[in-house]
């Protein structure tokens, strides 16, 4: 039996640096365990007449839609925000943003783009802050993705993930997320599209404190080579539309294909955030083949963040 970790309430979600493994694990087990409830269609509303709002800076179809579903089956409900249609879109400050919605809403989810406006959105809310994604740190993805690969393959602890693409966000929360919890962790990007370098800085000195490999290189056979998970993203991110057609020259050699996949471990799974993009970050034939789990996955964000939203929006 799990006991509730009452310390998590009132705590913003911005980064899984913040978080421990004790932590990490802590709401994995609560994702499973309410996974679990509701396919057996066992009522568990923990957030009755409780309000999440939802400030959309940037489109999404997942991240939207699972943290509403989430909230309802919560018990509770959720109210969408563009932020087009808020007078944050006009000049209203983020801080008098977070003190209005903290006086309406039990907590915030917000996906925006520098991680600084979310950290100033934290700052002045008195509820807790979730992060739906910033131009850096995607973690309530990476949530999921842990719960995936742990479904899929019984552990965490000694696999190796590889990412091969662009060093956004996704490799950055994954490199986070895969250190805490023991996971050796492969990067391949063009030279000049690395991680974070501060990021990948501190996953290092933490690495070596509990022998956690670490490797960014430019070489995806590198990074690949015995990959028990096979990671990849979009090569433009939000707000990079611009640089996209750019892009498909520098990262054409970075493709997740079956030539590449040779290498990885012989049962491999293959993950993606998603949106993808067939036949440019991903072939068909790996996207749709039978080594992906990019649906599991998809459908982990809806279990992985009402575990967030329990733990944070109320005392066990
Ligand atoms: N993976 C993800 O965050 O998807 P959306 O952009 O659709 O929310
Ligand atoms: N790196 C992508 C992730 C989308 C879920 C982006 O930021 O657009």
């Amino acid at each position: 039996m799990i006991q509730p970790n009452t310390s998590f309430y009132n705590t913003d979600f911005l980064a899984l640096h913040d978080f421990s493994k004790k932590d990490i694990t802590y709401l994995l087990d609560e994702a499973i365990t309410m996974k679990a409830m509701q396919k057996k269609g066992i009522p568990h509303p923990y957030l009755a007449g409780k309000v999440l709002g939802m400030i959309f800076e940037k489109s999404s179809t997942r991240t939207r839609v699972s943290f509403e579903v989430g909230m309802l089956q919560l018990g509770g409900q959720a109210i969408f925000l563009s932020s087009n249609d808020l007078q944050l879109g006009r000049g209203e400050t983020i801080a008098d943003t977070a003190c209005v919605l903290s006086r309406y809403v039990d907590g915030i989810m917000i996906r925006t783009f520098g991680h600084d406006k979310i950290e100033e959105l934290a700052e002045a809310a008195s509820t807790p802050v979730i992060n739906g994604l910033t131009d850096s740190h995607h973690p309530c993805q990476v949530l999921a993705d842990l719960l995936t690969i742990l479904e899929h393959k019984g552990t965490l602890q000694g696999l190796k993930l590889c990412y091969i693409g662009d060093g956004n966000n996704m490799a950055n929360s994954l490199l986070e997320g895969a250190v805490k919890v023991g996971m050796d962790i492969a990067i391949a990007t063009p030279p000049g599209y690395e991680p974070d370098a501060t990021i990948v800085s501190a996953v290092m000195e933490e690495a070596a404190k509990t022998q956690v490999e670490v490797v960014i290189t430019t070489d995806p056979v590198t990074a690949i080579t015995d990959a028990d998970i096979v990671y990849t993203d979009v090569w433009a991110s939000m707000g990079q539309e611009d640089e996209q057609v750019q892009r498909l020259t520098k990262f054409k050699d970075y493709q997740i294909n079956s030539a590449l996949c040779q290498h990885a471990s012989a049962q491999f799974i293959f993950l993606h955030c998603l949106p993808a993009h067939r036949d440019e970050e991903v072939s068909g034939e790996i996207m749709d083949g039978p080594h992906s789990v990019v649906f599991d996955q998809a459908e982990n964000r809806l279990h992985a963040q009402k575990a967030i939203l329990k733990a944070t929006m109320s005392q066990g």
